[in-house]
């Protein structure tokens, strides 16, 4: 009864897979980029993307459940297909995007309600995970913070609930194989309540070094993040930040709620993944 997960490349995706197979479940990882993986020993790989088509009857042929990264193209296709394979269950990595006001007309919020109406309209089984924004999106400070330059933020109040992708991944897993969560839409949030502001000064303590904020305007943000995500992306996460710089962040504190276990905190992942923030040229 093999489980298909699918952008194996993707921190939430790999951790599953880690997970499925130290539980010794069959597992098949899918990626756009198959020779680009690294997988334990024994773990199956396939090709999928999911605007061709004709990648699909490899990647399905035997699987029971799919963990999905949501890609509106192809999606029906993919679903038709799924279910000729004997698919019985979905568990999809959506997103909060979906709940915000406007979301049809947001290209995170649409990108990944698309999808979730697809599996709904499908009546193929489905279980929809919608996290806030990860902890992992950190990163993207580590090019400044490691060449010590200031971190530019045109929202450095914007509150969130980063949650650690290893919690995603527990969620995940208990959807695949258990029944509590089967069937069900989850909202997916950290334990804590955290600015970027506040988030750094987590990375400051655990690095043991000053990191520098410097608030830009919008307009200069919206000129440094569009040179590696396209405009629309950028609206829209700023128009998120802008928002979630108004109030506190709402905590749907994962782990605890859904696992009975404390959800890992923010500086848990900036302790894990220091070394990314002390490498210049990363
Ligand atoms: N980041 C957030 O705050 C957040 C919040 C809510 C929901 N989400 C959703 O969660 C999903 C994952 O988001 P993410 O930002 O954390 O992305 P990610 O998991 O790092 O990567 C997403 C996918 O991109 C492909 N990819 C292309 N180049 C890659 C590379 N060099 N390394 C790793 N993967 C690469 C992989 O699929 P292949 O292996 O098939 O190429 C991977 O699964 C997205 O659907 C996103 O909408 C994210």
């Amino acid at each position: 009864m093999t489980v298909l997960v699918t952008g194996a490349r993707g921190k939430v995706a790999r951790a599953v897979l880690d997970r499925l197979h130290a539980a010794g479940l069959p597992v098949r990882a899918a990626s756009a980029r198959p020779a680009d993986l690294s997988v334990p020993a024994g773990v199956d790989t396939a090709a999928l993307v999911l605007s061709q088509s004709e990648t699909f009857a490899a990647a399905l042929a035997g699987v029971r459940q799919v963990f999905l990264y949501p890609e509106p193209a192809g999606i029906d296709a993919f679903i038709e297909a799924a279910r000729t394979a004997g698919v019985e269950h979905v568990v999809l990595l959506s997103s909060s995007s979906v709940l915000a006001p406007g979301a049809e007309a947001d290209p995170l919020g649409s990108h990944n309600l698309a999808v979730e109406r697809a599996l709904a309209a499908s009546g193929l089984p489905s279980t929809f995970l919608r996290p806030d924004a990860f902890a992992s999106n950190a990163f993207m400070w580590a090019h400044p913070i490691a060449h010590g330059l200031p971190v530019q933020l045109a929202y450095p109040e914007a509150s969130l609930a980063p949650i650690h992708p290893e919690d995603i991944a527990d969620v995940a897993v208990e959807a695949l194989t258990g029944t509590a969560l089967r069937g069900h839409v989850v909202t997916l949030t950290g334990a804590q309540a955290l600015t970027f502001r506040e988030q750094l000064a987590v990375l400051s303590e655990v690095l043991g070094r000053d990191i520098a904020v410097k608030a830009i305007s919008r307009a200069e943000a919206e000129d440094q993040m569009g040179r590696f995500m396209p405009a629309p992306l950028v609206g829209s996460l700023l128009a998120f930040w802008a928002e979630a710089s108004v109030r506190p962040a709402a905590i749907a504190d994962t782990t605890e709620t859904l696992l009975g276990t404390p959800a890992r905190t923010f500086r848990q992942w900036a302790v894990e993944n220091a070394s990314a923030f002390t490498t210049p040229g990363e």
